[in-house]
């Protein structure tokens, strides 16, 4: 079993797809062990993006990602870094995979409906940034 980290953006938020996102999670085998929504701050968001703090579209990542609430989950589930990459499809939904969460949910590279973390290291990095232990169950 694994843990990883799943955000829906505020794009995602503000088309009220929260329902349509977390069914896609929960019919394809992983299970919402934890999850909070909440509006993120500059210092936060640009916290959690630190490493891509050189990176020519920070800013724009930062500033979208404060333009209004997210919603954080840790997703649990065999293989669920690998699977819940699969099921967000490509980082720019042009050309993500139709069926997948940003060819079906999201308009842009920047406006991406999801994020997700891409490796079981930084899954369990991005877990201890937004929920303590005992909110997982
Ligand atoms: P995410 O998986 O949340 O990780 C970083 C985000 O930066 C990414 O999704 C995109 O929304 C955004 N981004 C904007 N431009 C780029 C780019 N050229 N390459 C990767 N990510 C980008």
């Amino acid at each position: 079993m694994e843990q990883t980290l799943s955000i829906i953006k505020p794009d995602a938020v503000k088309k009220n797809v929260i329902g349509k996102i977390i069914d896609r999670f929960e019919s394809n085998g992983l299970k919402i062990v934890a999850m909070k929504k909440l509006a993120l701050d500059k210092a936060t968001a640009g916290n959690f993006y630190a490493i891509h703090k050189d990176r020519p579209f920070f800013n724009d990542l930062v500033e979208f990602m404060i333009s209004g609430p997210v919603v954080v989950m840790v997703l649990e589930g065999k293989n669920a870094v690998k699977k819940n990459r699969e099921l967000m499809g490509d980082t720019d939904p042009k050309k993500a995979t139709k069926g997948t969460i940003r060819a079906d949910f999201a308009e842009s590279i920047d406006a991406n409906a999801v994020h997700g973390s891409d490796s079981l290291e930084n899954a369990k990095n991005e877990i201890a940034f937004f929920f303590s232990q005992t909110e997982i169950k």
